[in-house]
């Protein structure tokens, strides 16, 4: 539970900026994120009007519950910010401390705050006491390896109201480098009574079961790993639940990315709808041999009927040529699928390491 709000599963999608806007929240919960939140949207509500944010908080598809993340740093302007967006509709707000992005620390906002404790305890009071919603935070373990105060921060947020929390089992210093601290969110499980979702490096449903395992969290949250694949939230709360779900076969794929972009020209507009639409289909073919000449039109185009016209035209084809492969994946024999997963792991891994790289070569900064 989540304040009033049950949620139908453990597995939450982690907020990307740039990456978890209304379309592809409204996807992931479809397949079976139980909760998925805007990408962050500065306190500032001065800004909300601008082009970039408006889309941002555009929450008229998403099920309930409905979850803006707000960041800041001036308990004034967070409170006044998380009015504003219950007044957008958002039933739970979420605290972003998480976020390690200059941009974003560089004002001392995100998880710059888990430096000055009493700040965060000035925010987290002004927030809670602006809005009768839940809130939540997403947070990080510590500052650095030699100020891992995530406990202290988890217990400090249970006491002043906050609702649930998200860990990202890294610090603030670590960015994403070396492994996640399942250890920590494990602590941090331990000392509060408030639903914990583990987040890091998720990207298969039996590890999914094994951090939950470790860590005793309440649920998981996934990021990267559901690019170009949303259809992972339900591999892995079926395998959650011990249910082997049978893989999406190519003609579904084809039929949800076209839906996909569809979605994005609508909410953007031809122009920019487009460009977004490009990142997406390159995460989506990032799996797909022979995509290669196919991406280089689709980054190319400037028409939406053109972008999917080609994408239409690829996908077809690549499901008359995979459709005999994909017989090989029903999931008849007990197990075979789930194995299947497992060996997915180095390929995932490989993938995060191509997001990484993808990520900074777009921004020209290093990911968050
Ligand atoms: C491109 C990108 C954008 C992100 N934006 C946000 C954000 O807006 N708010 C936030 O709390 N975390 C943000 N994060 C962090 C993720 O929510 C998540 O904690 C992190 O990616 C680790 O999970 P993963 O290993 O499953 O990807 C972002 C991460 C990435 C890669």
């Amino acid at each position: 539970m989540l304040g009033p709000y049950e949620l139908t599963g453990p597995v939450a999608l982690a907020p990307m900026a740039g990456i978890t806007d209304a379309p592809f929240r409204l996807l992931c919960r479809r397949f079976g994120a139980s909760i998925a939140a805007t990408e962050m949207v500065i306190a500032d509500t001065q800004l909300w009007t601008s082009r970039k944010s408006r889309p941002r908080l555009y929450l008229a598809d998403d099920p309930e519950p409905r979850v803006v993340q707000i960041a800041g740093s001036e308990p004034r302007q967070m409170a006044a910010a998380a009015r504003a967006a219950i007044d957008q509709g958002a039933q739970v707000i979420d605290i972003n401390m998480g976020c390690p992005a200059k941009k974003v620390c560089r004002k001392l906002a995100g998880s710059a705050l888990l430096k000055n404790e009493q700040q965060v305890e000035n925010i987290l009071h002004a927030v809670v006491s602006a809005v009768d919603a839940p809130v939540t935070l997403k947070m990080r373990t510590g500052w650095d390896p030699g100020n891992r105060n995530g406990v202290r921060i988890a217990k400090l947020a249970e006491s002043i109201g906050i609702r649930g929390l998200a860990v990202h089992g890294r610090t603030r210093a670590c960015k994403f480098r070396g492994p996640v601290e399942y250890e920590t969110i494990r602590n941090i499980k331990s000392e509060v009574g408030i639903p914990v979702f583990a987040n890091g490096d998720i990207v298969t449903p039996a590890q999914a079961r094994s951090v939950l395992d470790f860590t005793r969290a309440d649920g998981v949250m996934l990021g990267r790993v559901a690019q170009g694949q949303p259809w992972i939230f339900q591999e892995v709360a079926g395998f959650l639940q011990k249910k082997c779900v049978q893989p999406l076969s190519i003609r579904a794929r084809r039929d949800i990315i076209l839906a996909h972009l569809e979605s994005m020209y609508e909410l953007y507009g031809e122009y920019r709808g487009i460009r977004v639409a490009r990142k997406h289909l390159g995460w989506y073919c990032q799996h797909l041999a022979g995509a290669k000449e196919f991406l280089s039109l689709a980054l190319r185009v400037e028409c939406s009927s053109e972008q999917i016209k080609i994408t239409k035209k690829f996908f077809d084809r690549l499901c008359i040529d995979t459709e005999a492969t994909e017989k090989h994946l029903t999931p008849g024999e007990p197990g075979t699928w789930c194995e299947q997963q497992e060996k997915r792991q180095p390929q995932n891994r490989q993938n995060l390491q191509n997001r990484h790289r993808l990520f900074r070569s777009e921004t020209g900064r290093s990911e968050t």
